[in-house]
């Protein structure tokens, strides 16, 4: 049986779910909150370090401002209404991507992340204005400022993922196959689950039934 440490999940079809439910993209948005919630704590129950989710890319800020303020300020009642909740719960909450946004939440996850920080049970990295190719190429510039040598163990040190394994398994939801600027190094070797389920409505037996199926697959890794 494979073990499995780190899950990656894009988590897509929020905004398709709220529409077709509730004539809403955010409450899809909201109703996504749900999911984030009961798969946390399944991925304790599965005993998984890692769980890294895709909750805004570099490319989100392309939507109405409506829609970006909405995330936000979910993402602000979450932390503040469930960060001591995370905390017993043993999580620790590490944020990757680019830290830009208002002071208030700056500061709020910036908490967040001191407040956990010598948590070991699950790692939550929560990918927040994140772009795969723009970590690349910072971590190249990195080495090359460092006069580092140009290798793979160097380039993944300047990752904002470095000291985390990469991940075995990436799950997508809503029904679309394509990375879209997520961890594209860190993926070179994953299992890939695309879901047709919208992420409102993914639930744990769906998580479940993926984990089982990763166990049992024959992983090469380019060998046979
Ligand atoms: C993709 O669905 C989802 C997002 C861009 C946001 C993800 C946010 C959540 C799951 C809720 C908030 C999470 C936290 C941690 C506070 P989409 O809007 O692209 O869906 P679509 O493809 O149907 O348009």
């Amino acid at each position: 049986m494979n073990p499995l440490n780190h899950v990656a999940i894009i988590m897509d079809g929020n905004g398709r779910w709220g529409l077709k439910y509730k004539s809403s993209r955010n409450e899809g948005h909201k109703a996504g909150l749900n999911t984030v919630e009961k798969i946390i704590k399944e991925s304790i129950k599965q005993k998984i370090n890692f769980l890294t989710l895709y909750a805004f890319s570099t490319e989100n800020w392309n939507r109405p401002k409506k829609e970006i303020d909405y995330l936000f300020n979910l993402l602000e009642y979450f932390l503040s209404q469930k960060i001591d909740d995370l905390h017993k719960k043993d999580i620790k909450l590490n944020i990757i991507g680019i830290k830009n946004f208002s002071k208030k939440l700056n500061k709020l996850l910036n908490f967040s992340e001191q407040k956990t920080s010598k948590n070991t049970t699950l790692q939550i990295n929560l990918a927040l204005n994140y772009g795969s190719k723009f970590e690349i190429l910072d971590s190249v510039k990195k080495m090359k400022r460092n006069n580092d040598k140009i290798n793979e163990k160097n380039l993944s040190k300047y990752l904002q993922t470095k000291n985390i394994p990469d991940p075995e398994i990436l799950i997508r939801t809503g029904n679309t196959k394509r990375l879209s600027n997520f961890l594209l190094w860190q993926l070179a070797y994953s299992e890939i689950f695309f879901e047709k389920k919208l992420w409102p409505d993914f639930n744990e037996k769906d998580y479940i039934r993926i984990i089982k199926k990763f166990k049992k697959i024959k992983r090469n890794f380019g060998n046979i």
